[in-house]
């Protein structure tokens, strides 16, 4: 449902004294886009620094149909998630970890990048005014796309003369229609998500769009997703469409290792910690298909997808299936550990909490 703009207003940037929630059905958000009321945005010139942003109402923007975005692809985004905790309180997960990687993601795409104290300020200032559509403890995650792309004119092949930073969010719920069931996955055996020397460990918006044709066969077919292979030897596991993936053998957990390929999540690197501190071995190598057959539980990681149980994978019309009794306990165990923190129901030992 669409929000009527009369009844809004900002709430301050520095109080979380709005406590009115947006009139929607919080009972059924699905991971889909709904307009929320302001977005933040900056720019810059090229071979200048971001200093100055602000708030707009969200709307459509306006862009030169010869912008580096359009043509070239000259662009990154990120994802992150805020959570409202029980006692009313906006909590963040790692947002510096985002700012970080949209550095680095820039200095590849030859942009520049807000420093992470102008990325973390700009999303707090964008969730405290759209508070009201972070759903109620329980019911989802306000998702927030901040997003950095070549907004200038070009022609010829070159780096924009401006850039623009600009962040939306948007309520959501479960990613997968299956919610928290077991997703079945598809190896992909033709196409690949990166290659070494490209981009693929870095965030930009033309490692998705390539996804998008095996992801849709795979739909076609019943499936939920696509595993990607490496494009080299064709047998070590990568990634998700949009997400990493980890296999877990006894005590042992293992995932792709960042090679340049695989994108560095903040829920896999999160996760990692997480299982360490519970007494889990993890492995970070490479991971053969292989060892999908003999393996106790599959589950992916990101911040869209949380963690998200593998039920089955095909491959190569072979299908392997796991926790025939629904999610695996290492995959609950992890999931539980990582969502209590991230929406305030265990202490933050690891400080990975901003609270606004
Ligand atoms: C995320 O998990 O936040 C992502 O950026 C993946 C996206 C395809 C939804």
């Amino acid at each position: 449902k669409q929000h009527s703009s009369s009844s809004i207003h900002v709430a301050s940037a520095t109080s979380n004294v709005t406590r009115e929630l947006a009139d929607i059905d919080w009972d059924n958000l699905g991971f889909g886009f709904m307009p929320t009321d302001y977005m933040y945005v900056m720019k810059c010139s090229q071979g200048e620094n971001f200093s100055e942003g602000q708030l707009q109402r969200f709307g459509n923007i306006e862009l030169s149909p010869s912008a580096g975005i359009l043509n070239y692809g000259q662009g990154l985004f990120e994802g992150l998630k805020a959570y409202r905790k029980h006692d009313g309180n906006i909590l963040l997960f790692r947002p510096e970890e985002n700012a970080l990687r949209l550095r680095m993601g820039a200095e590849r795409m030859c942009m520049p990048s807000p420093t992470v104290d102008q990325f973390v300020e700009a999303v707090r200032d964008t969730v405290l005014a759209n508070e009201k559509w972070i759903p109620p403890p329980g019911k989802g995650s306000m998702y927030i796309r901040p997003l950095l792309m070549g907004s200038g004119a070009v022609l010829g092949l070159a780096p924009a003369p401006e850039y623009t930073f600009l962040i939306y969010v948007s309520p959501v719920g479960n990613y997968f229609k299956e919610g928290l069931a077991p997703i079945n996955l598809v190896v992909e055996t033709e196409m690949h998500r990166a290659t070494p020397g490209g981009t693929g460990g870095v965030k930009t918006i033309g490692n998705y769009a390539p996804v998008l044709k095996a992801q849709s066969a795979a739909k076609a077919k019943g499936y939920s997703d696509v595993l990607y292979l490496d494009s080299v030897h064709k047998r070590y596991l990568e990634e998700v469409s949009s997400c990493n993936v980890f296999v877990v053998k006894g005590n042992v957990i293992t995932t792709p290792a960042i090679t340049g390929t695989i994108l560095p999540g903040i829920t896999r690197k999160s996760i990692i910690d997480v299982a360490r501190s519970q007494g889990f071995q993890v492995e970070e190598r490479m991971v053969t298909v292989d060892e999908l057959l003999d393996a106790d539980e599959v589950f992916c990681t990101g911040t869209a997808v949380v963690i998200s149980p593998v039920g089955s994978i095909t491959y190569v019309g072979k299908r392997v299936s796991y926790g025939s009794s629904g999610v695996g306990l290492v995959s609950q165990q992890l999931y539980s550990a990582l969502t209590r923190l991230q929406m305030g129901l265990t202490e933050d030992t690891m400080d990975w909490i901003l609270e606004l």
